[in-house]
């Protein structure tokens, strides 16, 4: 396998955490950057056991530092940028929109510009080159629930269970028209336009999917599967947004890194790819199993947790229901989810159950704290 010099940003953060340890571990030939700028979410305990592998390098950096983005690029002869970083939680961006649009869009707009650059100034320019932008399907905005009891799924794959259930008739494909209704959602529709604009301007060879809601591990726990395992831990009320008949479409996380690795490496320039386990849950449905399996693996009796469930005010614009067509990734690039959801959650549910240490780490700041001391000089 040749040798590559990949920039991944955003990579002590959830998703990429999972795709720095799978790239650095699965080709021992490539270089990989990690650059992040280890904000709230960032965590480089996320990495402890490959922070220290030859063939991996962390550098802390603000994607939105154009400058910086050109050194870096250059510095390190960036061949292929995976780029995660971003703000990533839709109740931030309700409070505080202009931070999204600062890092997702601006810095996004960075990135391209430096890497460009770069690219330019070289014999062989844009070849074997690639920008690859992670984006989300809240991009595409929201689907009706016109079967809001739930009808057997049309489409399964491993990620589903047997009864699988679709609440609505359609789904988002790579050509459904872009219609963000939150803060959060707008950034990144917005950086996914630069992106390919990049492409169809310049030439740049650029490549965008967009992936429905991952969880597992390092998780940062706002999201509503870890922080409802923590609170369900710690005996606190579980907020469930509105009715809780949100629906949501579910893939384990090192099934979203594995679909990022095979697209990297065979994916098609300029194209668009959705990710998605067809495994769609109502919120409150998802939140009985997460109590359910919390419950039995600390042992208390069926049912101890269960009135924890507090409903509260809905999410100002909550978009109704999520749901991937991923087809065309599966007949395309044969990939498919590796883990039925069950599993995936039963290792989630273990995973914080058993990290109680991280929970309390990045819930108390006390990590952040330690990072800001260790890059102080920078
Ligand atoms: P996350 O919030 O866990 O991690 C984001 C990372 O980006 C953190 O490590 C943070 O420190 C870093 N970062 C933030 N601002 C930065 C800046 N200005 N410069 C450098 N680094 C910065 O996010 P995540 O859930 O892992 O999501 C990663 C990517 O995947 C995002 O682009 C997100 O939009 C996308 N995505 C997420 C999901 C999901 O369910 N979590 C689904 C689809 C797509
Ligand atoms: O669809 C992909 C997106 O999934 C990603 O692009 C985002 O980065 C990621 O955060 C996630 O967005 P959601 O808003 O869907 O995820 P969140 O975990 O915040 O919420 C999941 C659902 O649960 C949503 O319908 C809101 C609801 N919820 C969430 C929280 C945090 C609650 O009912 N109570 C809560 O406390």
């Amino acid at each position: 396998m040749a040798s590559r010099n990949i920039l991944i940003t955003g990579g002590a953060g959830f998703i990429g955490s999972h795709v720095v340890r799978l790239f650095v571990n699965k080709y021992p030939d490539y270089n990989i950057i990690n650059l992040d700028n280890l904000t709230y979410a960032g965590n480089l305990a996320n990495l402890s056991d490959i922070e220290n592998a030859p063939n991996y390098k962390f550098v802390k950096a603000d994607i939105a530092d154009l400058d910086e983005m050109r050194q870096i690029i250059r510095e390190n002869k960036i061949d292929g940028v995976i780029h995660l970083a971003a703000e990533s939680h839709v109740d931030r961006s309700i409070k505080d929109p202009f931070v999204f649009a600062r890092t997702n869009v601006m810095g996004t707009l960075a990135l391209l510009q430096a890497a460009k650059e770069y690219w330019d100034s070289l014999p062989d320019k844009y070849e074997n080159k690639l920008f690859y932008h992670i984006s989300t399907d809240e991009v595409y905005g929201a689907l009706e629930l016109t079967n809001p009891e739930g009808v057997p799924a049309p489409f399964t794959t491993k990620a589903s269970s047997k009864d699988d259930m679709a609440y609505g008739t359609e789904f988002f494909v790579e050509t459904t028209k872009y219609n963000p209704h939150s803060p959060y959602s707008a950034s990144k529709a917005s950086s996914d336009h630069f992106v390919r604009a990049y492409h169809d301007t310049y030439g740049m060879p650029t490549l965008v999917t967009n992936c429905s809601n991952n969880y597992g591990p390092y998780q940062f726990p706002e999201k509503l599967i870890p922080l409802f395992i923590n609170n369900i831990r710690h005996r606190k009320p579980l907020p469930v947004y509105g009715k809780g008949e949100n629906v949501r479409d579910w893939l384990f996380v090192e099934d979203h890194a594995r679909a990022i690795d095979l697209i990297f490496h065979k994916g098609k320039v300029a194209e668009t790819y959705n990710i998605g386990g067809f495994n769609e849950w109502k919120n409150i449905d998802l939140i009985k199993v997460v109590i359910s399996t919390v419950d039995r693996l600390l042992g208390n009796p069926e049912g101890y947790s269960q009135d924890l469930i507090t409903y509260v005010t809905d999410r100002p614009g909550h978009d109704m229901r999520y749901a991937i067509d991923s087809r065309k990734l599966q007949k395309e690039l044969g990939w498919e989810p590796s883990l039925q959801f069950e599993e995936g959650i039963e290792k989630t549910v273990k995973w914080y159950l058993e990290h109680e240490d991280w929970l309390q780490n990045v819930t108390s700041g006390e990590y952040q704290k330690y990072y800001d001391s260790m890059y102080a000089d920078r």
